[in-house]
Order: C-alpha cells, then structure tokens, then sequence
C-alpha cells in the first residue's frame, strides 16, 4: 500500500538545515567548509551532537566495533528485521558541509518525521553514521561499511596507520571514549532488509537539467594504490646528474607516462594522484624516497583491470635508476543497485511531485558496500555547479528537504513490506 506523504509533509526544511549549520560548527574551515577527518576531535564533537539529538527524540543508540554509529527507531514487530538510511560525518581535508553529512542527516530527519507524524512502521528504521568513508586519513575510504558488509577485515582496519603514522585502533578507541555509546558486542554487521542513502550528486548535472531528484541506478568501480620509489639521498650542490637515483624525478617520469596512459577518447576513466609525499623534505637533498597514491574508477571492472596492468607496467619500467613498486590498497568494483528500490525512488518522487531522472554514480558511497547485503538504493540531490571536495560545496535548503520527504517514503514503503 502506497503511503500517504503524511511523512513527507513532516519533514521540516528550517530543522534539517539548521541542522547542518550547527554540523558545520564542528571542524569549520575559513572558506565556509569544513575539515572533519575520520576519528578526529572534530568527528567525536560530530558524534556527540549525533547523539544528543538522538537522546532528545527517545531514540536508542549504539556503535560497533570500527564505530560505525546507529539510531533506532523502534517497530512494531519486533521479530522484523530492520531498514536503515545513513551516510558518513567524517570530511575531506578541504570538505564542504554536504558531503555525506547530509545523507546522515536526512536520514536523522527521516526518523523525526515519523515521529512527528505518528506513523508506525513495522520494521524498525535506523540511521547510521558510517565510520571513514573519506579514506582521505585512513585507507580504504568507506571502511565502517565495508567492515559491516564483510568487504574488508575488523582485524586489518583496525592496524591501519594514518599518514603520521597513528594506529586506526588507537585513534577509534579516543574517538569512542570522547563520543561514547553502548557498544554492540561481536563483529560488526547484521542483517538489513533494506538500505537508502541520500547524498549530494557531487556533479553538475541535475542543476544543469533543471532536476530535483536523481534516481541512483549504480556506482562505477574504483581502485586506489600507493606507488613506492626509491632512490638514494645526495648532497643538491654536489652531485652530478648521472650519479643521482632521485626519487621525485622517476615519480614524476612513472606519473606522466600514468596520465598518458589513462586518457581515454571518451574520458570515462577517472584516473587521479592525490597525494605526493618526497622525503627527507629538505630543499637541498635529492629526494631518496617519494611515494604517490592513485584513485582510478571506471563503470567496468574490465576495464580497470586492463588499466591495473599497465599502471604495473609503467612503474617497472620507469623507475630507472631508482627502483619502485605499486601497491593495490583497494577494489570495489562497480555496483548496480536494487530494481526495486531504484523504482521506488523513482515513483516516490513522481508522488510527490518532484522532477528526477535516472542517473549512475561517479562518486563512491557507503551503500556500494550495503547493496552486497540487502536491496539498497540511494537518492541524489542538486549541489552548486556540482562542486564537492571543496570548502565551497553548497546545497539549497529546499532540496536538501525534498530528498529527504523521498527518503522517508521510500523508508516507510521498506519498512513495511
Ligand atoms: C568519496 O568521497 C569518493 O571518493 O568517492
Ligand atoms: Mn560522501
Ligand atoms: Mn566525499
């Protein structure tokens, strides 16, 4: 049976974009952005608040074991198992307010709307803030879910360093004890009936189509690897060109021969170096060890494989005369979301009177790691000249709200199948 919109009508614009206000408060850049980084203060301050509204609706709430965060909303068949919608708070270095914040709190707006409203759901309904999806000081990106999903082992995550070298675990275990909430025992991961993420498109083109929705059919695939060089430390002023094995010049040699190779006529493949570290750091000593990281992501798996090869082939054949190698530290690959939930999506903004197409995804989300669980789909809303990874990431408030009435529809529609 096909809700009524009563939910909808409950969602309240001025709170869900209040909301985000005070969110960007915590980790707030000077252009307006924010820096909110995985397991930082600024992600524990996030938590908290997270929380406190949670405890002000009577909602309960707990974390797992890689800190993924989770509030519920009770149903009434307690035997059922639940819907949940959710994204990540963490925040790139140079993050704007959206990215991910939105899709938590939307689906935190969701929860409250059903409250206002009265309506019951059978199943009951759960809005989780992923741990980690940036990736951007812990890798792998999207982490909490992979966890959860059986993607990626607790065990490993837990060892991974930051680029300081700080221990993942150690930096989750302060992040809890400043953001505490009853842990939930055992590894992380339960069953889900169904999962709908809300998120900014990240891209230009429902503002340049004039449209409100995006209905999320699928997200490209996408690897990351970390490229190693090494040389050998000499004195700037002395050393002869032939005599040097310099680690940032083979690093730049291996990268332009990489950029040539990843231009495709049709500039599908998203080929990115993101990060270049060139040690010891000093001005006047050849670099004697450089690293480099890579983002690659294609609609077909096929074809990132095909690329991974040559990526390999490059590096060998490069680094002359230092020496290197390529480390894969991801892959996902390319997800297609549910029919099902792709159609309520759809006929759920048509409902309610909202223009949508049909769009895939060129970012990553949580809900590539959750649609390998139950039938996921997500929802996407318009952001200023499609500007993200950027302080300056802007949204309007009456969209944000209109995904978010689509959000609790669709939640109701899962929620009681
Ligand atoms: C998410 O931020 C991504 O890199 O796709
Ligand atoms: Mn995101
Ligand atoms: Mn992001």
């Amino acid at each position: 049976m096909a809700s009524s919109g009563t939910a909808a009508s409950a969602v309240r614009e001025d709170r869900l974009w209040q909301r985000h206000v005070d969110m960007a408060k915590l980790g707030s850049t000077p252009r307006g952005g924010v820096n909110r980084q995985a397991l930082s203060a600024e992600d524990a301050a996030a938590r908290n608040q997270l929380m406190g509204w949670a405890r002000e609706r009577g909602f309960e709430i707990f974390t797992d074991a890689i800190g993924n965060l989770f509030v519920r909303r009770d149903g009434s068949d307690p035997t059922a198992l639940p819907v949940m919608s959710g994204s990540h708070m963490d925040s790139q270095p140079t993050g704007g307010r959206f990215d991910g914040m939105y899709g938590v709190l939307a689906a935190f707006e969701a929860l409250e709307a059903l409250e206002d409203a009265g309506v019951k759901t059978k199943r009951p309904v759960l809005a989780v803030a992923w741990t980690n999806e940036e990736g951007s000081r812990f890798q792998p990106g999207a982490m909490g879910s992979a966890v959860f999903a059986g993607h990626n082992k607790l065990d490993e995550m837990l060892l991974v360093k930051d680029w300081k070298g700080v221990v993942l675990k150690d930096a989750l275990a302060e992040t809890l004890q400043a953001a505490p909430a009853s842990m939930r025992a055992g590894k992380p991961g339960f069953a889900l009936d169904g999962y709908v993420e809300a998120h900014i498109e990240q891209g230009p083109r429902l503002e340049n189509e004039r449209t409100t929705i995006g209905v999320v059919t699928a997200i490209q695939g996408s690897r990351r690897y970390i490229v190693e060089i090494l040389g050998e430390e000499a004195h700037a002023g002395t050393t002869p060109r032939a005599a040097r094995k310099d680690a940032y010049l083979a690093a730049t040699h291996i990268a332009a021969a990489m950029y040539d190779a990843t231009t495709d006529a049709d500039d599908t493949l998203r080929f990115t170096i993101g990060r270049v570290d060139v040690l010891p750091g000093s001005p006047n000593t050849v670099p004697g060890k450089a690293s480099f990281t890579i983002d690659m992501r294609h609609p077909s798996d096929a074809v990132l494989e095909t690329h991974e090869a040559t990526l390999g082939a490059l590096v060998a054949a490069r680094a002359a005369p230092c020496t290197a190698r390529i480390e894969r530290v991801t892959a996902v690959p390319p997800t297609a979301f549910d029919p099902k939930v792709i159609g309520l999506v759809r006929s759920t903004a048509k409902m309610l009177g909202f223009t949508n197409m049909d769009m895939p995804s060129g970012a990553g989300h949580d809900a590539m790691h959750v649609a390998r669980l139950c039938p996921t789909g997500m929802i996407f809303v318009p952001c200023e000249r499609g500007i993200s990874h950027n302080e300056i990431e802007n949204a309007v408030p009456a969209d944000l709200a209109a995904g978010a009435r689509v959000l609790v529809e669709v939640l109701i529609e899962l929620a009681n199948r």
